[in-house]
């Protein structure tokens, strides 16, 4: 098994306009998920991108519930429908892209399926992507608003649902599609590519990469985040970061032989 993240930056521009959407990249990622698609069992996993993001932002849906109360209370309650909604958009595009090319692709809405607390995945009802699976299916899941118990609501990132379910099936590989070549030691598609990252190594570059951030802490793109993930990914999995604008980096990181950073044991 496979699992790939669909990183928001590669199926939209984030800076574009709400809900831009590139399909014939997508169409590219699911031609390459066919040349190994059915010998290999896959999981997608795509982010929010143009969709989820700007809706989760204007709503404060990180804030959770706690102390809202009237209409202060019901705002960010349409807020995370409203978040959904646009992710299901998302998602529904991307399986139409894949269904295009001729992979049975399923959306299934995260939301459904994860219960959250403090932030982190407290639940997961896997049982019937697992059935998915074994029927041949492509489950395609997507970062989403979720229930969490402590806060009330929360984003779940795409990021989160990688490494809960990678402890649950321990695919062979995880290859994650991101807008640049890989990891930077610097900003992201700045400074040096890394091509291997030995996964005792993930903690410092962390540091040197905070550093770098500004006081918003988002120069690097999200980055120490998902370098967190890896680091937890890699206790179970091959971890590859590649370019998915680019065609043929997903299908090299499959075969092994790719351009981009691999975490290494
Ligand atoms: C975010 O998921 C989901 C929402 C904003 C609802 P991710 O954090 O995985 O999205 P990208 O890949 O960074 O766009």
């Amino acid at each position: 098994m496979i699992i790939v993240k669909l990183g928001g930056s590669v199926f939209s521009d984030k800076k574009g306009k709400a809900e831009n959407f590139r399909e014939k990249v997508v169409r590219s990622i699911a031609r390459e998920i066919g040349e190994f698609y059915p010998d290999e069992e896959f999981i997608v996993v795509h982010g929010g991108g143009s969709f989820g993001h700007p809706e989760a932002k204007k709503y404060g849906i990180r804030d959770g519930l706690l102390g809202l109360s009237g209409e202060s209370l019901f705002w960010r309650k349409k807020g995370f429908s409203l978040t959904h909604h646009a992710m299901l958009r998302a998602s529904m595009k991307i399986v139409e892209a894949f269904i295009g090319e001729g992979l049975p692709a399923v959306s299934v809405s995260s939301s459904s399926v994860f219960l959250m607390d403090s932030n982190k995945v407290a639940y997961g009802d896997v049982e019937p992507v697992r059935k998915l699976i074994e029927t041949g299916f492509i489950p395609v899941l997507f970062g989403d608003v979720a229930v969490d118990l402590a806060r009330g609501v929360d984003i779940l990132s795409g990021d989160q649902i990688v490494t809960y379910l990678t402890k649950l099936f321990r695919p062979r590989k995880v290859v994650f599609l991101m807008s640049v070549d890989g990891i930077y030691d610097g900003k992201p598609g700045e400074g040096t590519l890394l091509f291997e990252i030995p996964s005792g190594e993930i903690d410092g570059l962390i540091e040197r990469l905070k550093k770098l951030s500004g006081p918003d802490g988002d120069v690097t793109g999200g980055i120490i985040n998902k370098l967190r993930e890896a680091k937890e990914i890699a206790r179970f999995s091959e971890v590859w970061f590649v370019n998915g604008l680019v065609p043929g980096r997903l299908s090299g990181a499959i075969k092994g032989d790719g351009f981009g950073t691999r975490i290494v044991p």
